[in-house]
């Protein structure tokens, strides 16, 4: 049988006619006594094979009330082109040889609780629903880097221990760094992008960032990926036009590469379609005279809750920024307003269809000495962001940036309910295992 060419059932088409070698696990089985069917998968596509009591030798024939979903095996036989199934091309088995017989696979066909699923991540990862989302996923990071690396932005990899805080005391990991002390896990590359962009101009990093989120929302990881820009001579304007162009970019490539993965989801993209720039773009004051109106309880200098991003996240059909929010709630690196000193150069971007928060961005504080005053108004240790003010020190320019979480976009795009769904193996307040 190995001698056989092996052709991935993606790639089925270009063998019609042919007899090829299929290897992969059994999905399913289903028989009307003379005919068996199997649909293997092999990570690649779904494919129907075929025999029958004539075409086979009786011990393959029989081989098929042996095989139990799951089971790893090499299937070989002659492709043929059949609009009736799926995929519109069939195999017609010569021989079955199984590799290993699985037993009693866990997830059934039937439905099963959460739960049960987050526990069997490991297994559940090979349900075509999940195949889908993570392929999607793969899409969007792939596209995030052809935007980056068209645009000539050169990638930045940064530490994920590090010895400053980057975003906000409440939410670090924490670990004991040999002689050294504390070494934090980054909630962000952000400061050492800052440092690179001093050098390249414009860049970007794309990684694991880690935050010790008690909160048990749809929306929260304690482990998830971001990519951050940072741009030289860039201001807060310039810098919402880049992720208003990113998130076009990235929707455009997914509705392009996707379609079959979109329909195996079942995601409407309605929505999707319509993410063609120019995006709204609301203040914060505006957002909360906003969500006033729409009986939310926030007051002017207050953060804007979960709840809140549903609802104003509800109010448009496209992504859209929502800029300058007040100084207080946002972290110490963002400019101040040069006329509203209560108020930061900043901007959250919203995802629609009440998705929320998927961007965090602002033109940063290149100024020395308001820098060092907001440090110590934070109460933050000035020692461990010496090298971060030399960056004010040595040709300081204004320059600006972003952080688009890919959990919370992939989420958002593949219409998903939980974000606990769009990362292979998701870390949350109560998921370390598997
Ligand atoms: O708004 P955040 O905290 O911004 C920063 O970290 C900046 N340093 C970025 C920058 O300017 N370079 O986080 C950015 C994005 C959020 O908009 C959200 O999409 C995602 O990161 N994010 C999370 N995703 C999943 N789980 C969490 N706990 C997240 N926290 C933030
Ligand atoms: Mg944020």
């Amino acid at each position: 049988m190995s001698n056989l060419t092996h052709c991935k059932i993606g790639e089925i088409g270009k063998f019609a006619g042919q007899e090829v070698l299929i290897r992969g696990w059994l999905y399913n089985k289903r028989s009307s006594g003379k005919i068996h069917f199997l649909l293997v998968r092999d990570g690649s596509e779904i494919l129907q094979a075929v025999m029958t009591k004539d075409s086979v030798p009786e011990k393959t024939f029989k081989a098929f009330d042996l095989l139990t979903q799951e089971s790893s095996l090499m299937v070989s036989g002659k492709v043929r082109e059949d609009k009736r199934a799926p995929g519109g091309y069939e195999l017609e088995i010569n021989e079955i040889e199984i590799i290993q017989f699985a037993k009693d696979y866990p997830i059934t066909p039937k439905e099963h609780g959460v739960a049960f699923l987050m526990e069997n991540r490991h297994l559940w990862l090979r349900s075509s629903r999940q195949i889908a989302i993570l392929s999607i996923r793969n899409e969007i990071i792939f596209s995030i880097r052809k935007f980056f690396y068209d645009k000539k932005f050169v990638l930045i990899d940064t530490p994920i221990l590090t010895s400053a805080i980057g975003e906000t005391g409440t939410t670090l990991f924490e670990t004991q760094y040999f002689d050294l002390g504390k070494a934090y896990l980054a909630q962000t590359g952000q400061l050492y992008v800052e440092a690179a962009c001093m050098a390249f101009g414009n860049v970007y990093c794309f990684g694991p960032t880690f935050r010790a989120e008690k909160s048990k929302t749809r929306r929260h990881l304690t482990e998830f990926w971001m990519v951050e820009a940072e741009e030289a001579f860039y201001d807060n304007n310039d810098n919402m036009n880049l992720q208003e162009e990113l998130i076009e970019y990235i929707v455009s490539w997914v509705l392009e590469k996707c379609q079959k993965e979109l329909e195996v989801i079942e995601r409407d993209t309605t929505f999707l379609k319509k993410v063609k720039r120019p995006f709204p773009r609301i203040s914060y004051e505006e957002a909360v005279k906003l969500l006033q109106s729409k009986g939310a309880k926030i007051k002017f200098g207050e953060d804007v809750g979960g709840d809140e991003e549903t609802i104003l996240a509800n109010s448009y059909d496209k992504p859209f920024c929502v800029y300058n929010y007040p100084k207080k709630i946002k972290a110490f690196y963002m400019k101040p307003h040069p006329e509203r000193e209560d108020l930061v150069l900043n901007n959250d971007m919203l995802a629609p269809e009440g998705y929320g928060e998927i961007i965090g961005g602002s033109q940063r504080n290149d100024d020395y000495d308001s820098l060092v005053a907001r440090i110590k108004e934070e109460k933050l240790p000035l020692e461990a962001y010496e090298w971060y003010l030399d960056l004010r020190k040595y040709g300081s320019v204004p320059h600006s940036g972003f952080g688009l979480g890919l959990e919370r976009t992939v989420t958002w795009i593949c219409g998903l309910p939980h974000v606990r769904e769009s990362i292979p193996f998701p870390r949350m307040l109560y998921r370390l295992y598997p």
